[in-house]
């Protein structure tokens, strides 16, 4: 059984990966599984400088689902070089970085850092936060924006790109076209959904930032419909995330056209999820005689 698939140049044993935030940077997920049998890891988006995040509370379980506000916390690029790399670069899979800047030149200098570092499996752009020159407007829903942010990281860097899509926009298609169009070599559906939740007794928010993304089973249906949009319009493999607890929910995002896929919010509360997931996938593929996961991707019978 073939269970390999390719994002750009990268290869991944097995389609099954860690969603951005919510794996920390491997290190601390050690103890827990075996990070070799992942496709591959994904770390905490990491900018230029260190940042300390937003005021707690920054998360709040909501119906089928999770509001958070981190804020970007992370240790900038040295810190995490000094403090995560050389765990990292021990694994037999590949780590992707999300990265992410205030500018497109901080986006550039960061990924020209990892570029530079050697042994990066892939660089994952976290196109959902704001541009300071830009009047605060979000690199992942602006389209010349995430063309010139995309385009600048291409210029720098020869490792895989992955452009992480933001949800918040009227239709994915444009913005999907446009990050392919600029080098991206795959994209990553889908960042978190902005929301809120009050507290009625104090009738205060339940974050302290006020708003926050909405994460977990909640936005399967979303996300599974911006994959399947963006599938169709690119070209580029898609890796699919959103809510996915179970091989259920994965097997549904290869089908809608993903080529792997990403479990987030269920790591929190169920670290061995993505051994399932993966178990569950093999077994659905024994079951339908399948020899080759790629053959999942884009299946989906729509019509008569
Ligand atoms: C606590 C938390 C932190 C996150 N941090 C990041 C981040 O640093 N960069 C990023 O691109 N996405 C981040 N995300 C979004 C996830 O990578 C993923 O796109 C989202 O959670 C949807 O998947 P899920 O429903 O399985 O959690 C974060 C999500 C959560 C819950």
């Amino acid at each position: 059984m073939n269970l390999s698939v390719k994002i750009g140049a990268l290869t991944l044993q097995n389609p099954v990966t860690v969603a951005s935030g919510t794996f920390g940077y491997g290190v601390e997920y050690s103890p827990l599984l075996d990070l070799n049998q992942l496709g591959a890891v994904v770390v905490k988006g990491i900018r230029l400088d260190p940042v300390r995040g937003n005021p707690t509370p920054r998360t709040a379980e909501v119906t089928s689902g999770l509001l958070n506000a981190i804020g970007l916390q992370g240790p900038g690029v040295d810190g995490f070089i000094r403090k995560y790399w050389p765990f990292l670069k021990t694994l037999k899979v590949p780590t992707i970085i999300n990265i992410w800047g205030t500018t497109i030149e901080e986006y550039a200098e960061v990924a020209r850092r990892f570029d530079a570092l050697g042994g990066v499996g892939a660089l994952e752009l976290n196109v959902s936060c704001p541009n300071i020159k830009a009047g605060g407007s979000q690199f992942g829903t602006d389209l010349k924006l995430l063309s010139q942010v995309v385009t600048a990281c291409r210029k720098v860097t020869k490792l895989p790109l992955i452009t992480k899509m933001s949800p918040n926009v009227v239709s994915i298609v444009p913005y999907a076209q446009a990050a392919e169009a600029a080098g991206s070599d795959a994209l990553s559906i889908m960042n978190s959904f902005p929301a809120m939740a009050i507290d009625i007794a104090t009738r205060r928010p339940r974050l302290a930032n006020v708003t926050g993304g909405l994460t977990g089973p909640c936005i399967k249906p979303i996300a599974l419909k911006l994959v399947w949009e963006a599938a169709k319009a690119v070209r580029i493999p898609i890796i699919g995330m959103g809510g996915i607890q179970t091989a259920t929910d994965a097997i549904e995002f290869l089908v809608a056209g993903a080529t792997a896929v990403a479990v987030g919010t269920a790591n929190f509360y169920e670290p061995q999820t993505t051994f399932q997931v993966l178990a569950g996938l093999q077994e659905y593929m024994e079951r339908h005689r399948m020899t080759d996961v790629r053959e999942l991707t884009g299946s989906l019978r729509v019509g008569s």
